[in-house]
């Protein structure tokens, strides 16, 4: 089993999108995908879910003990399970946040008791910055996919999510690396050109690729479909199946290392 959260430091870069749509290049290269939502915004559903409207429960409720697991794992397109965060009041998620930060490892064990089979994909979408959601998913996670924008905010906020990689991922044996994401890359555009070649330089090792600026994403998601669903010939769509090839040969060629790795990952 391989833990692969979806992460950012600023808000609305395309965790969700990027989630939602290497969930199922995955599954449709092979794998078994199980895609949770850990961001209380539930909104992987409307990305996924083949019923956005039946995941209004979800892993609070499972993780309160009022629905069986497996009742809250709904099944989504191109045959990715996914277990939605659940529709929650302000009280209950407060209440859910507090056990999250006295039991670090809860996403770890949890994942563990659900023994998945061997060549299962976990992608965890997250909300933005540093949260309690965050560490549960840094402490499980074997690779980081780390979505940014090419805009100087983005820029700037990126040591956010870095420091946090550092500390709960890069010490771990079995942490195969970061794959950074650089979305609504717009070529057309002055500033998010030079943007782009700044972070393409800083983050060269670990680059995974880019997802153009494309209105079939929104377009996309306003039919509640994925992008290849939606636009199969799209630009969008090419540069998530390109993704979705290199993270494949990034876990091939980097497996689980004996020492720390440090940042050394080549993608390109
Ligand atoms: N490459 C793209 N081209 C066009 N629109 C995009 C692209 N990527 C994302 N979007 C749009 O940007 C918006 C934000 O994307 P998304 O919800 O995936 O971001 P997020 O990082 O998950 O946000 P949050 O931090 O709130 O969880 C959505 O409306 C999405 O459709
Ligand atoms: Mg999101």
């Amino acid at each position: 089993m391989l833990v692969i959260p979806v992460i950012s430091s600023k808000g609305g870069v395309g965790k969700t999108t990027v989630a939602a749509n290497l969930s199922t290049a995955l599954a449709e290269r092979g794998f078994q995908v199980l895609a949770i939502d850990l961001d209380p915004q539930n909104a992987l559903r409307f990305h996924l879910a083949n019923d956005p409207g039946a995941c209004e429960e979800g892993l609070l409720a499972a993780a309160s003990g009022q629905l069986p697991w497996a009742q809250a794992m709904r099944p989504a397109h191109g045959g990715v399970v996914l277990l939605p965060f659940g529709t929650v009041d302000d009280e209950r998620q407060i209440g859910f946040e507090h056990d999250l930060a006295r039991h670090p490892g809860w996403l770890g064990d949890t994942l563990a008791r659900f023994a998945l089979p061997q060549d299962t994909v976990v992608i965890i979408d997250t909300p933005p910055g540093p949260t309690v959601y965050l560490q549960q998913a840094l402490r499980a996670a074997h690779l980081c996919v780390v979505a940014v924008l090419a805009d100087a905010g983005s820029f700037a906020t990126l040591p956010i999510v870095e420091r946090m990689v550092d500390k709960y991922c890069r010490p771990r044996a079995d942490y195969r690396g970061s794959a950074y994401v650089i979305n609504q890359v717009d070529p057309g555009q002055r500033l998010n050109h030079d943007v782009f070649a700044m972070l393409r330089a800083r983050l060269q090792p670990e680059l995974l690729g880019v997802l153009h600026l494309d209105a079939s994403v929104s377009e996309a998601l306003a039919s509640a479909l994925p992008v290849r669903r939606y636009a199969p010939l799209s630009k969008a769509a090419e540069d998530i199946a390109v993704c979705a090839d290199r993270l494949l040969a990034r876990l091939v060629t980097h497996p689980p290392a004996h020492a720390p790795p440090q940042r050394q990952e080549t993608t390109q």
